[in-house]
């Protein structure tokens, strides 16, 4: 196979080809004929009859490639070379996040994408398969990936009744089994949902579940709707592609306590700038303020480039709900103070008060200090009521509400959130 065709949504962008000197790099040929109202990424200009930069189409695109374990797992499992974009492309660009998927030529003829249903003794074994061999649960023939550490299966959701996509049909659903020895993780990821659900910074559904002996967290996709027996897909990037961050180094989402300033990796700064530079600027970066006051009220310290999107539409870009928002420093091996990115030079969440995240958000160039403070106050007021009104299950990690409290009493007040008295 030497091309791959990329499509978004249902318009044909162009060809994808490996790159010749760099097997970690591919090249898109855009269509003379492709017209688009919806962006198709932040990094690049998509102009027909044009190739972007070898650098910002892998980028882009090795963006959406499984990472880590996972990626290592899921291409030996492939025969392909971990490092090889093109064939992780080939084989699991079929379904990845928002509304880009990759086509092979030879998927006309024997690829249709279908459907199976799954009873749970089937889909506790695909848990179980996830968790022992870090593959996404996947068979065969699925061409179904999504970035991110925590292993995870995804399932499509028709009428209630679950079933598992093959080849490149859509899943609807992101299912996180509970890891043995982590066993708090998912009911605080969970926790975390209710609350973003309650204050209005997300509206995708999830519940705690279980199959056979294995527990799960089932989180509706944001990136999908169902219509029938469709599923209809709506366009995201994270920031680590609309910033075209280098996809081969999986620390660069995060920024670095010894080398702050270090170019290739994300920041706030470059985070607040680059949403600053979209059509929709200023709901863009009025709602990150919102979202960022919440990740670290609720010492969410892996709030790091790919865990943040870009959810783009026909009537523009908007920011994605918040997702992976773990209260990750009440898990008990996690106890690392450091945040993901750093709130106006402070890593430290201890240190922070509602005036770092205010003045962190002026320095970005496109809101005021005071809007920023009044966001930071109106998030933290919301949260504060969440708080007393929605009820955390039993199994959250302990002390997680009276953690949470504190953290948000601290900061209405005006206060840096120290250290909880115990
Ligand atoms: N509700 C959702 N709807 C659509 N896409 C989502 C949703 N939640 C996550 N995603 C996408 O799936 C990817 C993996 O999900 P998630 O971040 O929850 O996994 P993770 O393994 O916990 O990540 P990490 O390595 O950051 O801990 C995300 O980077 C994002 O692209
Ligand atoms: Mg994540």
């Amino acid at each position: 196979m030497t091309s791959l065709e990329l499509y978004l949504h249902d318009r044909f962008v162009g060809l994808v080809e490996p790159d010749r000197r760099d097997k970690s790099r591919v090249t898109l040929a855009i269509d003379r004929a492709f017209r688009s109202d919806v962006v198709l990424s932040e990094s690049f200009a998509a102009i027909p009859g044009r190739r972007p930069a070898t650098e910002l189409i892998s980028n882009f695109l090795g963006g959406y490639v499984p990472e880590g374990n996972h990626r290592e797992k899921m291409a030996a499992k492939r025969h392909v070379d971990q490092d090889d974009l093109f064939a992780l492309l080939a084989e699991f660009g079929g379904s990845i996040a928002g509304a880009v998927t990759l086509r092979r030529p030879d998927d006309a003829q024997s690829r249709e994408p279908s459907y199976a249903p799954l009873n749970a003794r089937d889909l506790a074994a695909l848990l179980k398969q996830a968790l022992a061999e870090s593959d996404q649960g996947v068979p065969d023939d699925s061409r179904s990936a999504l970035p991110g550490y925590q292993p995870k299966v995804l399932v499509a959701k028709f009428n209630s009744e679950l079933a598992y996509p093959h080849g490149r049909a859509h899943s609807t659903h992101i299912l996180k089994p509970q890891v043995p020895g982590r066993e708090h993780r998912i009911f605080d990821e969970f926790y975390s949902h209710q609350l973003t659900r309650e204050i209005g910074l997300s509206t995708f559904d999830s519940k705690i579940m279980r199959a056979g002996r294995i527990t799960y967290l089932a989180i509706e996709r944001f990136d999908r709707t169902v219509d029938g027996d469709r599923v209809r897909l709506h366009h995201q990037e994270d920031l680590a592609q609309a910033m075209s961050l280098d996809w081969r180094e999986s620390e660069v989402k995060f920024q670095e306590p010894a080398w702050p300033n270090d170019p290739r990796r994300a920041t706030l700064r470059r985070v607040g700038e680059l949403l600053g530079s979209i059509p929709e600027a200023s709901a863009l970066v009025e709602q990150w303020v919102q979202q960022l006051t919440y990740h670290v009220a609720v010492g969410n310290n892996d709030a790091h480039a790919k865990n943040i999107a870009l959810v783009h539409l026909e009537n523009g870009t908007k920011l994605a709900e918040v997702y992976d928002a773990v209260p990750n420093l009440f898990q008990d091996e996690l106890i690392n103070w450091n945040l993901a990115l750093a709130v106006d030079g402070k890593f430290d969440l201890r240190r922070i008060s509602a005036e770092s995240i205010a003045s962190e958000a002026a320095s970005w160039g496109t809101i005021r200090e005071a809007r920023a403070y009044a966001l930071v106050e109106q998030t933290l007021a919301a949260l504060d009521d969440a708080l007393a009104k929605v009820e955390p299950p039993r199994e959250v990690s302990p002390g997680m509400t009276d953690r949470l409290r504190w953290n948000v009493m601290r900061l209405r007040q005006g206060n840096e959130i120290s250290t909880p008295k115990r």
